[in-house]
């Protein structure tokens, strides 16, 4: 079994969470993108009726193309349950590293208005440490990027400002830059949460710490369901 069909299973298990009448999250990336086409799905042959709020223009897209009704955050700002990709994820605080795909602002904001996020991986994003193999992304200002680049590497980490496929800046939906952020593997990420938050210049980070309240993790052997209640609530 490939990643991807992992990640389609972890992504049919997460939809079933999503009820008649829901107001529904759609985070970004591919592991989300397999559970926009199964709500979209359920829309046009159940006629499931769910309002969704997207976290980026991309995925805005694909769901409109799929029939779901995308609405705004403002239009519809207490969501009932969002479903999001990650790229680690520690099972047992459910903290992890967002942003790959350049979205974590949106994600973020989305999450934090969500009652239940649900995180979607395959069993390749499950680390012991926050950072063992991904670096944190952090949004920032362009404005004067280098220097909040520099007062990011002060913390300790090696940033470097991710460039798109023809070399040039990524640049976020909301016109931000990222820089990935490679810190040696953390027992404890909300100190540097914390720190990354004080540097003026900086818009938001990866980490997503005590946000998700259910990872579904797809694996060869078959599926994990890990509720944060269970845990440590
Ligand atoms: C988007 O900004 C990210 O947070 C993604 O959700 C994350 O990178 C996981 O992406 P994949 O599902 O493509 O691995």
């Amino acid at each position: 079994m490939n990643v991807d069909e992992l990640k389609h299973r972890a992504a049919l298990r997460a939809v079933e969470y999503v009820r008649d009448g829901m107001d529904v999250g759609l985070g970004t990336g591919s592991t989300a993108e397999h559970a926009v086409r199964e709500i979209g799905r359920r829309v046009r042959e159940e006629g499931l009726r769910v309002r969704c709020v997207s976290t980026s223009d991309a995925i805005s897209k694909l769901a409109a193309d799929v029939g779901i009704n995308v609405v705004t955050l403002e239009e519809c700002p207490q969501l009932d349950v969002t479903i999001d990709g990650a790229d680690e994820i520690v099972l047992g605080t459910l903290d992890a590293i967002k942003g790959k795909g350049g979205a974590l602002l949106y994600e973020k904001i989305v999450a934090l208005a969500t009652r239940e996020e649900i995180l979607i991986v395959d069993g390749s994003k499950v680390v012991e440490r926050l950072g063992e193999h991904t670096p944190v992304p952090v949004e920032i200002v362009r404005w004067g990027w280098t220097s909040t680049r520099d007062a990011l590497r002060g913390l300790g980490c090696e940033p470097v400002l991710r460039v798109g496929d023809d070399s040039t800046p990524f640049v976020t939906d909301s016109g931000h830059l990222i820089v990935d952020c490679r810190f040696p593997p953390m027992e404890d990420a909300r100190p540097v949460a914390e720190a990354i938050k004080l540097i003026t210049g900086v818009v938001e980070h990866g980490l997503f710490l005590g946000i998700t309240r259910r990872a579904i993790v797809a694996r060869p052997d078959g599926l994990q369901v890990v509720d944060r209640t269970s845990h440590n609530s």
